[in-house]
């Protein structure tokens, strides 16, 4: 099929385009950043519906977000800007020429007070910018395109781009004690997982079934952000990598306050994706390792 993935130089749309192709789709990437013919800004109203209608994808896939949660909480209309109205126009462009919309939200729409996984039946109620940004989006699209898959994802994490992985990386790499919370719930997802579930949906709708509607996908299991940091240098510990880091201290949120609030539990539950797209998914701690691999393998992290 003729696929459009729009951010596709971010962590999730680097994994995105090389899979798809790879399944033999015709995946082309755009993004803010790139150049020529893949340079597309989705808050461009006019230059988003003309670029799809001359390029008539059969699918477009929207890995394009405003992903800065704390910078969020000040650049409201930044944050609305790419995550509202880029999916609104995206919706209106996929329409015009009768395309599929395949949109990416975050868990960050729930409120976390639940404490047991959420289904996509839960309501949603987000407690900071980014997330009522991102389900602004999802109601665009929801509101704008019948023919539309909303997929939400949790705690995502890849070689390519910015994430906690990286991040506790290079501060094991300079520091001998980190402080990392650990009253707050979720499920690392690797991008490249992601990537492979959303290429099955794609498949499945090539294959003549369109199983529309809302979708919740992150890794198997649970984790705190501090049982997912030890996870990481333990991993990288054992693959040889040099690190500073002797200790990983638990802490509460309240003793590393950040801008954004974030919710204290977000675990996805996956079971629609599952039955009805057959997807088996891996386990979070199974999947950190391959990246693990992957980032000294490939000598991408010093
Ligand atoms: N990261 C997470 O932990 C997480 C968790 C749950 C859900 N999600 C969702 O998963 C999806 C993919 O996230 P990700 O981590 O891959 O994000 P990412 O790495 O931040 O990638 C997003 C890409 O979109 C680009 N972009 C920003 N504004 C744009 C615009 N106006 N037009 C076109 N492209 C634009 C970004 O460019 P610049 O870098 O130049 O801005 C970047 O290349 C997003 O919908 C996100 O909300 C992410």
């Amino acid at each position: 099929m003729k696929i459009l993935v729009t951010g596709s130089d971010g962590q999730l749309g680097s994994d995105l385009v090389p899979l798809l192709a790879r399944e033999g789709h015709d995946a082309a990437g755009a993004d803010i950043t790139g150049s020529g013919a893949s340079s597309l800004d989705i808050t461009d109203r006019e230059k988003t519906i003309s670029s799809v209608v001359r390029l008539r994808p059969e699918v477009i896939i929207n890995c394009a977000a405003y992903t800065a949660v704390d910078r969020a909480e000040k650049e409201i209309d930044a944050a609305l800007a790419v995550n509202r109205d880029g999916p609104a126009n995206l919706a209106d462009a996929a329409g015009e020429i009768q395309a599929l919309l395949i949109h990416i939200s975050t868990d960050f729409v729930f409120n976390g007070s639940r404490n047991l996984p959420y289904d996509e039946s839960q309501a949603a109620d987000p407690l900071g910018v980014y997330g009522k940004t991102k389900l602004l989006g999802e109601q665009e699209v929801a509101k704008r395109l019948p023919g539309h898959i909303i997929v939400r994802t949790s705690w995502l994490y890849g070689t390519h781009g910015h994430n906690f992985v990286k991040t506790i990386l290079r501060h094991a790499g300079e520091r001998e004690a980190l402080r990392v919370v650990y009253d707050q719930a979720g499920t690392p997802t690797s991008s490249f997982d992601l990537a492979g579930a959303l290429t099955v949906m794609v498949n499945r709708y090539a294959s003549g079934s369109a199983p529309y509607g809302t979708y919740h996908y992150s890794n198997e299991g649970v984790a705190s952000w501090y049982d997912f940091a030890v996870r990481i240098i333990e991993g990288a510990g054992r693959l040889g990598a040099k690190l500073r880091c002797a200790r990983v201290e638990p802490i509460l949120t309240g003793e590393y306050p950040t801008p954004a609030k974030r919710p204290a539990y977000s675990v996805l539950d996956k079971k629609k994706v599952k039955e009805t797209f057959g997807v088996s998914i891996p386990h979070w701690q199974d999947s950190l390792e391959k990246t693990l691999n992957e980032l000294y393998g490939g000598g991408k992290v010093a």
